[in-house]
């Protein structure tokens, strides 16, 4: 893909991606245990959005270090974002990540470890998870927050 399809293609994805990422802010911001639905679904569905968006980025980074001369002639991104780019990378891969593991292995023992690496994610906010410790959220927390998964036992195997 040239520069230009490929400048395209990531401002299509980043324009595709505005709105579920709000609506999944909404929903942490709103209670992101209370609407725990909403926020699975939606997380899932910006997956491959974010997959894409970050192929696209990912391509560019290629080409240009393996001197594509249509990527060189292209030139870098901005200073700003090539300095922000790995750290926002390690942050959304470990953000979907741990969603998804968290899901996944609610319940089991390995739920501490990914409990601890939704803790040290970046893009945490900081109010909302001091209320929802000092809430008890546990107990208003579904078992399982994705359907298909069988009730774990939570409550026995929280870490607080
Ligand atoms: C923009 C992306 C996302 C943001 C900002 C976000 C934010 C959060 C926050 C702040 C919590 C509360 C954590 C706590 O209280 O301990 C949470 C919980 C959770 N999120 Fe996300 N999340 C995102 C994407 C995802 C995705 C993609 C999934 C999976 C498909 C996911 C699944 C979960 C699950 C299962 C929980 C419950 C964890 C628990 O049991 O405490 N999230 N999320």
């Amino acid at each position: 893909m040239n520069p230009d399809g490929n400048k395209r293609l990531t401002a299509a994805v980043g324009v595709l991606l505005l709105a579920p990422v709000l609506l999944e802010i909404a929903t942490v911001l709103l209670g992101v245990h209370t609407f725990m639905s909403w926020h699975v679904f939606v997380g899932i569905a910006l997956i491959p959005l974010v997959v894409l968006k970050l192929a696209t980025t990912g391509w560019r980074f290629v080409r240009y270090y393996t001197r594509s001369r249509a990527f060189v002639a292209h030139g870098p991104p901005q200073p700003a974002m090539r300095l922000l780019a790995p750290l926002l990378v390690v942050a959304t891969v470990v953000l979907f990540g741990s969603g998804v593991a968290m899901g996944l292995f609610q319940g089991h023992a390995s739920r501490t470890t990914t409990t601890g690496t939704r803790r040290v994610s970046p893009l945490r906010g900081t109010g909302r998870l001091r209320s929802c410790s000092a809430s008890g959220r546990s107990s208003r927390r579904p078992a399982t927050p994705f359907p298909w998964r069988p009730s774990g036992r939570v409550a026995s195997t929280r870490r607080e």
